[in-house]
């Protein structure tokens, strides 16, 4: 069986896909710098993710922007998976240089070394992001496809938040497809449409075949319950359990397209596996776009724990309105039909945040963070 090497590996989908193909018989190593952000103070004790893997494969504690940890994480392997990233939209916009220097140089530093030596790798699985498409694919009445730009701040100050076209005509939402317009919105999408396209250009140019996932919103049981950057399902259900109000912004009707774990691992071992994957870019979601009010009751209800619902009209800039993934690709290439529904996948998801204990909500920190640097009107 091949040896597999995946950077970010103790994180929420790369240790659910390690453990995957340790189940299949590969030979897994992880490189991951066990971030405090996602792991806490003490991965062995606060990180339960990290623990899950760590006596299963060969763990190289480094990081991604090391030259010296990639050359010992890249002997031997033939697959890369690389997942390790900053991952935080709205901080991504303050921690401008931290963000680039982890994802964008990461991957720089990776794709110079396969370069520029000799390694066995045949294949490289980049994950990129539905960020990347930033306000998506619109149908306007009279012009057809358009892909608008960011929304008006004034607009958004005025509590219309939809999206709209430059002559303001209220458009149809549409699924993104992979050929749908590039134009990320923040500086977290800007990284992975980078690392996508290095990925993408380097690769074939090395004999390696390059394959790109742009993963919709992951959800399921193992994600930080305490990092207050990313993940809405982890944020709201730690502001449920401590008691604390859940404040939405915008008008809650803002969408996205919830996609469980255990697809994205199953869609991911697919692009590992399958020779038609390769040289190929992904959607991985549902197809269904859920919003966030939604999100939050359903959250209320599975924990049977009132808490106000405050609708705020704030909105952090580089947010998106809606976005959900056209299938139509990752289905005919790679078979690839998501099995889980969102109010299944809630369930799986509440009934394991109970087990876990109550983290600290440090989401009102995080906010505070952007408020002073503009970017939470
Ligand atoms: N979770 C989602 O909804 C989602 C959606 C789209 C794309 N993605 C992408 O998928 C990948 C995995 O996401 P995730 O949800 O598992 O994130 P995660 O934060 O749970 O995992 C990322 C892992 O990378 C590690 N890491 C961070 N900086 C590192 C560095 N400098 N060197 C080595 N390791 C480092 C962290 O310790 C963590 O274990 C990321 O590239 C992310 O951008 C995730």
């Amino acid at each position: 069986m091949k040896n597999i090497l995946i950077t970010g590996g103790a994180g929420f989908i790369g240790s659910n896909l390690a453990l995957k193909l340790i189940e299949k018989g590969y030979k897994i190593t992880v490189l991951d710098n066990l971030s405090k952000q996602i792991h806490g103070d003490n991965p062995e004790i606060t990180s339960t993710l990290y623990r899950s893997i760590k006596d299963k494969v060969t763990f190289i504690e480094g990081t991604v922007t090391s030259r010296e940890d990639w050359k010992k994480a890249l002997e031997n392997q033939n697959i890369i998976v690389h997942f390790a990233a900053e991952t935080g939209t709205g901080q991504s916009m303050y921690c401008i240089e931290k963000y680039t220097e982890v994802n964008i140089k990461g991957t720089a530093i990776m794709l110079d070394l396969l370069a520029n030596n000799k390694y066995s790798v045949e294949k490289v699985i980049i994950a990129s992001s539905r960020s990347i498409y930033g306000e998506g694919k619109y149908e306007h009445p009279k012009l057809g496809i358009v892909y608008p730009s960011h929304r008006n701040e004034k607009n958004m100050l005025e509590g219309d938040f939809e999206v709209r076209y430059k002559d303001s005509e209220i458009l149809k939402l549409l699924p993104t497809d992979e050929e749908s317009k590039i134009h990320p919105s923040s500086v977290y999408g800007i990284t992975k449409q980078n690392q996508e396209q290095m990925v993408m250009t380097v690769c074939p140019t090395l004999g390696i075949s390059p394959v790109s996932f742009r993963y919709q919103n992951v959800y399921g049981p193992g994600q930080s319950l305490s990092n207050p950057y990313t993940g809405i399902l982890s944020i709201f259900s730690t502001q449920i359990r401590n008691n604390n109000g859940i404040q939405i912004f915008e008008d809650g009707k803002e969408t996205r397209d919830f996609v469980f774990i255990d697809d994205v691992v199953d869609a991911t071992v697919r692009g590992i596996e399958k020779e038609e994957a390769n040289g190929n870019i992904f959607n991985v979601g549902t197809g269904v776009a859920t919003d966030v009010l939604t999100v939050a009751n359903s959250l209320i209800s599975a924990y049977k724990i009132d808490v106000a619902v405050t609708i705020t009209g704030k909105f952090r800039l580089g947010d998106i309105r809606h976005n959900y993934a056209d299938l139509t690709k990752i289905s005919s290439l790679l078979g690839f039909e998501p099995k889980v529904l969102f109010a299944d996948g809630i369930k799986k998801f509440s009934s394991w945040v109970l087990e876990q204990e109550i983290q600290e909500d440090k989401l009102t920190k995080s906010l505070e963070e952007m408020k002073m640097k503009g970017l939470l009107k």
